[in-house]
């Protein structure tokens, strides 16, 4: 089946959460009629149960989890297998695996066509490792140790503000963690990203004219997949892609896959140091919200003097709409408060605040079909 752009997840959509969709009315109806709660529904259930499958979205997480893990998906692919079949293959206890396998159906995730026999749904496509887009890893990632330990932490950092990578595991930043401390777990990351952007950066580039650049520096780039995607719609555009030098190192092979290695040069190094200069075009995408407004700061000021004159910053992210407007990013921002120090999504007003303090000014934000913008900005020539 084609695998399609995340526009599900955009703003004007409201958010399924536990097959429960977001009701812009939401909180309206329980201040309205605190005492009739029994006439009151969301989404077709009364609030309480509405905010029991909220409080218990993390058996569902956790569900999904197994059944990425365990490469179900992946099984599926040919068509329907029973369980008696799918559980020796995956060293799993048949009567376990079914009973997870029966939990995700009722969601939609996977079918039962006949009694213990499963079959792929349009959502569980997703969950193969062989499609474009495929969020497998992506499932995988979210609940790996770590990721659980820090969310485990989120009422403390809530109440001290601290972080807890820092304390859980003595580093400086998440991504020392993943390059240095664990890096198996960083190469699920990585793939995990790869598969979770990919459709972001699909909408990137139908949605923004790269037309007007010539050099374009990728900053902390990953492998380069956005990068090459640009240099293949663009053949005159020359790119540069910058990222930690064990991340760049195993850049290669997607490069020369997409046939666009021999216009991307690939720069090893930190952001907090040196970022490659003379560029007319400077692409950060998923980058900003990792950092706090010190670090960001830093690292868009060190383009401010790298940038070519008139080049343009692009920064692809997510922009927080105001008041109780359902979007993606507002779950996503909680996601940055419990796994790094610092990450934060942005509104519109921190973005110009965020721009300005480097010296550089927002000309347009571009929406996209997903949940991205592509904030654009050039250099403030009265800073
Ligand atoms: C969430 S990934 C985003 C990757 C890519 N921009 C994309 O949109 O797919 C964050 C990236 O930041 C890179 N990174 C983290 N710290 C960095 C630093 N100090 N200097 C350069 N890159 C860094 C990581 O290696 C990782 O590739």
């Amino acid at each position: 089946m084609p695998i399609t752009p995340l526009e599900s997840l955009n703003s004007s959509t409201p958010q399924d959460v536990n097959g429960l969709s977001e009701d812009r009315d939401f909180k309206a109806r329980p201040l309205q009629q605190p005492n009739n709660s029994e006439h009151s529904q969301i989404n077709g259930v009364p609030p309480a149960v509405a905010l029991m499958q909220m409080m218990t979205g993390v058996w569902l997480t956790q569900s999904i989890y197994v059944a990425a893990s365990l490469g179900i998906a992946d099984l599926l692919k040919e068509g329907a297998k029973s369980v008696d079949e799918l559980a020796p293959a995956v060293g799993a206890q048949t009567s376990h695996l079914y009973r997870v396998l029966r939990a995700l159906a009722s969601f939609g995730i996977f079918t039962e066509v006949a009694p213990r026999q499963f079959a792929l749904t349009e959502m569980a496509e997703y969950l193969r490792s062989d499609v474009p887009g495929s969020l497998r890893s992506l499932s995988m990632t979210m609940s790996d140790e770590w990721q659980w330990n820090c969310w485990g932490d989120l009422l403390n950092i809530v109440k001290t503000g601290q972080p807890a990578m820092q304390k859980l595991y003595q580093v400086n930043d998440t991504f020392e963690y993943l390059t240095q401390k664990n890096p198996q777990a960083g190469a699920l990351f990585d793939k995990a990203m790869i598969g979770w952007c990919s459709a972001i950066h699909l909408a990137v580039l139908n949605a923004y004219d790269f037309s007007g650049i010539h050099k374009l520096v990728d900053v902390a780039g990953g492998h380069g997949t956005l990068l090459a995607s640009i240099l293949a719609k663009y053949p005159y555009l020359q790119g540069v892609l910058f990222d930690l030098p064990q991340v760049v190192a195993g850049a290669g092979p997607l490069l020369e896959s997409r046939g666009v290695a021999d216009r991307c040069e690939v720069v090893g190094g930190s952001f907090f140091e040196t970022i490659p200069a003379g560029g007319d075009g400077y692409i950060l995408s998923h980058i900003v919200h990792d950092w706090g407004d010190e670090d960001c700061i830093k690292f868009l000021s060190t383009i401010r003097r790298a940038i070519a004159p008139h080049g343009k910053l692009l920064v692809v992210e997510m922009v927080i709409p105001p008041g109780d407007t359902p979007h993606f990013g507002k779950l996503l921002d909680v996601e940055m408060m419990a796994i790094f120090s610092g990450g934060r999504e942005r509104t519109e007003a921190e973005y110009h605040q965020l721009f300005q303090a480097a010296g550089f000014q927002i000309t347009r934000i571009v929406p996209t079909a997903s949940p991205v913008s592509v904030i654009e900005g050039v250099v403030d020539l009265n800073r």
